[in-house]
């Protein structure tokens, strides 16, 4: 694509495809509440003097705040700290309370256990379209050692869960699976005991291996992202690899797309699958709320509106 009247979409979803980190950019508002929002905007800009950069929405609801504080403080999310990220995507009413944290030197705040953080005085504050670009510099920061969260392509992922999807891999018996989604909804086997599709590993590529198998059993065009869950389970003492994939239109030749939020526990195979899907729901609503959230694919496509 070429010319000035992109799909904003496509562009979004193009946008995407860089792997990021995930932060939370803190600060405090003039009655001296501490405030915040997840961003992925984040980049190291320049080490002397040491400065870094945020890209803010200007329909954020705390757009005159962030942009008249005298600093701010990046949260660089650690591996663990996914509930955090979506808690500050989402409008909720008191974000902090799901966090442990202190005000930094500087006097933005600065959360615990997070891979690093850094609080900084404003240095500018730059338009940028849609955004403003928001400069710091940085007047103190830690580095705790832990391995950041990653965020590509509308999905979360985790080095130490691939590490682990490695190991499991390794040391036998393993069955992939796929959470395949479809406009918020999700493809499940069965007519009262529901499961995701899944198929036995048979050496060579998981992916390639569960993207072939969801081909030939949907007839759909399928394409798997990244690694969802891994898991050991007691049922059946097996590995458990789970992978996000996206299905493209057409009537699945197997199972049914149903949306996940709806499923009672009882209508599911095993507590794994539930949790699974409870996890899935409450993640795919976030995309409600930014920009940042899903892609055109995986059917993930969420109005901006409400965010006002
Ligand atoms: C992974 C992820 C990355 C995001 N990155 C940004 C970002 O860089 N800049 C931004 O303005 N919003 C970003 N958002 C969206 C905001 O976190 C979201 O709109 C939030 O509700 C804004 O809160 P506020 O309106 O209270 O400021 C991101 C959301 C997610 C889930």
């Amino acid at each position: 694509m070429s010319n000035a009247t992109f799909d904003t979409r496509a562009l979004r979803n193009a946008f995407g495809a860089f792997p990021t980190g995930v932060t939370v950019v803190t600060t405090h508002d003039p009655g001296g509440h501490p405030i915040g929002f997840t961003a992925n905007s984040f980049t190291s800009v320049s080490l002397d003097p040491p400065l870094l950069l945020v890209c803010l929405a200007k329909t954020s609801r705390n757009f005159a705040v962030m942009t008249e504080a005298t600093g701010f403080a990046i949260n660089i999310l650690s591996e663990t700290q996914k509930d955090i990220s979506n808690t500050f995507a989402r409008p909720v009413e008191d974000r902090f309370s799901a966090v442990a944290w202190n005000n930094g030197p500087h006097g933005a705040p600065v959360f615990d256990s997070v891979a690093a953080w850094f609080d900084c005085s404003m240095e500018q504050v730059i338009e940028a379209g849609d955004h403003v670009i928001l400069m710091g510099r940085v007047q103190a920061f830690a580095d705790n050692g832990l391995n950041g969260l990653g965020y590509a392509k509308g999905s979360y992922f985790t080095p130490a869960l691939a590490g682990k999807a490695v190991s499991a891999a390794a040391e036998g018996e393993v069955e992939l699976s796929a959470v395949l989604e479809r406009n918020g909804t999700v493809l499940l086997l069965g007519d009262t005991s529901l499961t995701l599709p899944a198929c036995a590993m048979a050496g060579g590529e998981p992916t390639a291996t569960l993207q072939d198998y969801l081909r030939d059993l949907t007839g759909l065009a399928v394409s798997v992202g990244f690694l969802y869950s891994v898991y050991e389970s007691r049922a059946d003492n097996r590995q458990h690899i789970v992978y996000r994939a996206s299905a493209g239109d057409g009537e699945p030749a197997a199972g049914r797309f149903l949306p996940p939020a709806n499923l009672a526990p009882e209508m599911l195979a095993n507590p794994a699958t539930t949790d699974i899907l409870r996890r899935f729901a409450a993640e795919s609503s976030i995309g409600d709320f930014g920009v940042y959230f899903g892609n055109e694919t995986a059917g993930k496509v969420h109005p901006v509106a409400r965010k006002a």
